[in-house]
């Protein structure tokens, strides 16, 4: 069940053949971007630990935290690449991504991340970054929930910056059509499957009333509710998300089992109960995206299997390496700003 990315075979490999691996890397492998998950095994062989009993200790005082910690690697990594920038605050020189429209009031376990890092900068200081936090938590976080492992590869730096326009503008939004999902994922070296599988991630968490509303009262500017979306669903959906007010109340994005990572939310898109609209559309706008949702309703280990791979290919773009970036010890701050 794990996929194994790395391994010892490919150290070796690093160490013979440099060139070769580098060629690899530039080729697509999935090691590639120059990271690899034995980065730390000497300058901080407790670091995966140490992230795993955070995240444990999180997760176990509120199951939800493991959703949150995992979107927040998709928000860090579809902005500028895998680089922890995210995770600045509002300062003299930063407009922090957290005030954007997907962030704001909605992308939470922060404090987790700050958690995570002082234990680490206590450990083994300046010597893990933010950005490779955010991957490993991401990694535990599934696991922990009953979803695949898989190895991470590491080694990104921090980010000197961030992006409010490009969390607005590169994040897909939940009433984005299919063909935008897809474009925004392409731009990230994404393609149409990594899209299915990693809209599995919906299989846990929540969301609120005003990410779905839309489908509930009025889809498509005629005052009616989305067709494809089950009735009887949409009428219990309605009760806890009025047509005005009640913005923030919360509902499972797979109604079935919120606080697993099965295969349900794959299911529910099959007879119209996914809760948002980007979820129901895989299913039907296009023969391509929903013949992968059947087959991963089918078969949970093909999910995993492919969710897996698509978390490793997520987790390698635009990544900041070797002199690039910095090591914040802070991951709210850059070094060099003590406000
Ligand atoms: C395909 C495009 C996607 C769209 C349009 C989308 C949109 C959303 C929205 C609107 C919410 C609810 C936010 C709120 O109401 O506060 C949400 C929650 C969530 N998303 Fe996505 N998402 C997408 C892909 C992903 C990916 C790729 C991942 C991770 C691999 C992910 C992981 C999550 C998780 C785990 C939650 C629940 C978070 C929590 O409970 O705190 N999503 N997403
Ligand atoms: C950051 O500052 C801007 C204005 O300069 C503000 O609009 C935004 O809400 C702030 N973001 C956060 C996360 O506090
Ligand atoms: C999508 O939702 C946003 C925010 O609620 C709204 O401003 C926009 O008009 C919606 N777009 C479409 C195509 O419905
Ligand atoms: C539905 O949306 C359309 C277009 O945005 C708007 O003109 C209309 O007033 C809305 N209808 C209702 C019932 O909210």
């Amino acid at each position: 069940m794990a996929a194994s990315m790395g391994g010892s075979r490919l150290v070796l490999l690093c160490l013979v053949f440099p060139v070769v691996l580098l060629a690899g890397a530039a080729h697509g492998h999935p090691w590639g971007a120059g990271l690899f998950p034995q980065f730390y095994d000497h300058s901080c062989p407790q670091a995966e630990e140490i992230v795993r009993s955070v995240v444990a200790q999180a997760v176990a005082r509120e199951t939800r935290m493991a959703a949150s910690l995992l979107r927040l690697l998709f928000h860090d990594c579809f902005v500028q690449g895998c680089d922890a920038s995210l995770l600045l605050d509002n300062s003299s020189s930063i407009v922090s991504e957290k005030g954007s429209n997907t962030n704001s009031n909605s992308a939470r376990g922060f404090e987790v991340i700050d958690e995570i890092k002082v234990a680490l900068e206590t450990a083994c200081p300046g010597t893990v970054s933010c950005a490779d936090v955010l991957a490993l938590a991401a990694r535990d976080s599934t696991v922990l929930v009953g979803g695949p492992y898989w190895d991470v590869p590491l080694g990104r730096r921090d980010s000197l910056g961030a992006s409010i326009q490009g969390s607005n503008n590169d994040i897909p939004a939940p009433n984005n059509t299919l063909p935008t999902i897809i474009t925004k994922f392409k731009r990230q070296g994404l393609d149409v499957a990594d899209v299915v599988a990693l809209s599995g991630a919906h299989t846990i968490g929540l969301s609120r009333c005003t990410s779905f509303r839309q489908r509930l009262y009025n889809q498509s500017g005629n005052g009616m509710a989305d067709a494809t979306l089950d009735a009887s669903y949409a009428s219990h959906l309605r009760q806890g998300c009025p047509s005005s007010g009640g913005d923030d109340n919360l509902f499972p994005l797979d109604f079935e089992s919120p606080a697993r990572f099965d295969n349900f939310y794959f299911n529910n898109l099959l007879v119209g109960k996914g809760l948002l609209s980007s979820d129901e559309v895989l299913m039907t706008r296009s023969p391509e995206t929903a013949a992968l949702v059947k087959a991963y309703a089918d078969d949970v280990n093909l999910f995993f299997q492919h969710f897996a791979q698509s978390m490793v290919k997520m987790g390698n773009i635009s990544p900041l390496t070797g002199a690039q970036g910095e090591i914040r010890k802070n991951c709210r701050r850059l070094n060099g700003n003590h406000y």
